[in-house]
């Protein structure tokens, strides 16, 4: 064999060992590629530090809103709302205290309220002034006693002379002289026989002049109400005296504090012609354009003007007459 027969024998079994190895290299992986794989440890590893990040992260975010809230208890400062004052002249009887206990829980409830209170009498009661200091409100409490030729007398019909007429006065020039143009307010003249709903305190808070609403149970009928057509006032629902200036209940509007103060001269007239008490304060102040229709463009009662029936004292009187009647150191 010659040398050069030598080296191409060699060569030929490098090249076959190689290409064997090659073969196995290639049979091994190929057979690798269908085996399953024991991943679902290695994921679940993964998914529990993702949950464990989240945890700490909610955590972190409820220790920094409790930082936060310990920093200002009271949470972000709200912008003061406009007070609501409440005036509701009130006269000894019966049902006094009853009638001032409801009135006063409804006013609980309403936020930003200063309640100005004016009784029909030359001095403030005892009944009115612990009832007062009881009540938890904001209040001022005033007295003025109407005077004799204008005051109801025992068994007059109640609507031949209007009915607290100098109280309601009196509370406005209490807001005159305690109040000024930079105070934000509004005037509500709330009779201390009606039925009010928390409601209506919220739709007169932005009152610009005058807003305005519909009353239950007023005037005869199931309710009187302006009439809205495109936002504005064009006339009212209502059947007794329909041709009364501003058609209108005592309880279906109210007054920007603003407005009043701006007209000092606006007041109510005790020689105002029946039913049209209202008027006279509204006459000074808006035109019917001018008002604003509340409570879904008068569409919702949210005040009643539920009267209070006089209670019968028949046994009581009975008992007098006999030396007998109740204590009258406990209040009613
Ligand atoms: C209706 C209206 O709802 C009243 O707002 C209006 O004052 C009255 O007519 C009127 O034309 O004068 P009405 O239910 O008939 O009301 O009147 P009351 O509820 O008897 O009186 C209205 C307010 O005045 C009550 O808050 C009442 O306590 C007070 N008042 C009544 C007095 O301060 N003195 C009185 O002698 C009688
Ligand atoms: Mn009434």
């Amino acid at each position: 064999m010659t040398m050069k027969m030598k080296m191409k024998l060699k060569l030929k079994n490098v090249f076959m060992l190689y290409f064997l190895v090659s073969i196995c290299g290639l049979m091994y992986a190929l057979m690798q590629l269908g085996q399953p794989c024991d991943c679902t440890l290695h994921s679940r590893q993964s998914s529990d530090l993702v949950h464990s990040r989240d945890r700490t992260i909610s955590r972190l975010q409820g220790e920094l809103k409790r930082l936060q809230a310990r920093g200002n208890p009271e949470g972000p400062p709200k912008p003061a709302l406009p007070t609501i004052y409440t005036i509701t002249p009130t006269y000894t009887r019966l049902v006094q205290k009853a009638e001032l206990t409801r009135l006063s829980q409804t006013l609980l409830h309403v936020p930003s309220l200063h309640w100005v209170v004016v009784e029909d009498s030359p001095v403030k009661t005892s009944l009115v002034s612990e009832l007062l200091k009881r009540s938890g409100l904001p209040y001022t409490h005033l007295c003025t006693q109407t005077p004799k030729d204008f005051k109801l007398q025992e068994g007059d019909p109640n609507w031949l002379k209007p009915r607290g007429v100098e109280q309601r006065n009196l509370a406005l020039q209490w807001l005159r002289e305690n109040r000024g143009p930079s105070d934000e307010g509004v005037v509500y003249f709330a009779d201390d026989d009606n039925t009010y709903s928390l409601r209506l305190f919220e739709e007169m808070r932005f009152t610009k002049r005058v807003s305005v609403w519909p009353v239950g149970l007023v005037g005869g009928v199931r309710f009187e109400r302006p009439l809205v057509e495109r936002g504005k006032v064009t006339g009212f629902y209502t059947a007794w005296k329909p041709n009364r200036p501003f058609p209108m209940d005592m309880a279906g509007f109210a007054v920007s504090l603003p407005l009043l103060l701006a007209n000092p001269a606006a007041r109510f007239h005790l020689s105002a012609q029946r039913g049209n008490l209202e008027s006279s304060l509204l006459q000074t102040l808006v035109s019917i354009e001018e008002l604003e229709p509340r409570a879904s463009n008068c569409t919702k009662v949210l005040v009643w003007h539920t009267r209070t029936e006089k209670p019968k004292m028949k046994q009581e009187d009975a008992l007098i007459l006999q030396g007998l009647g109740s204590d009258p150191s406990i209040e009613v």
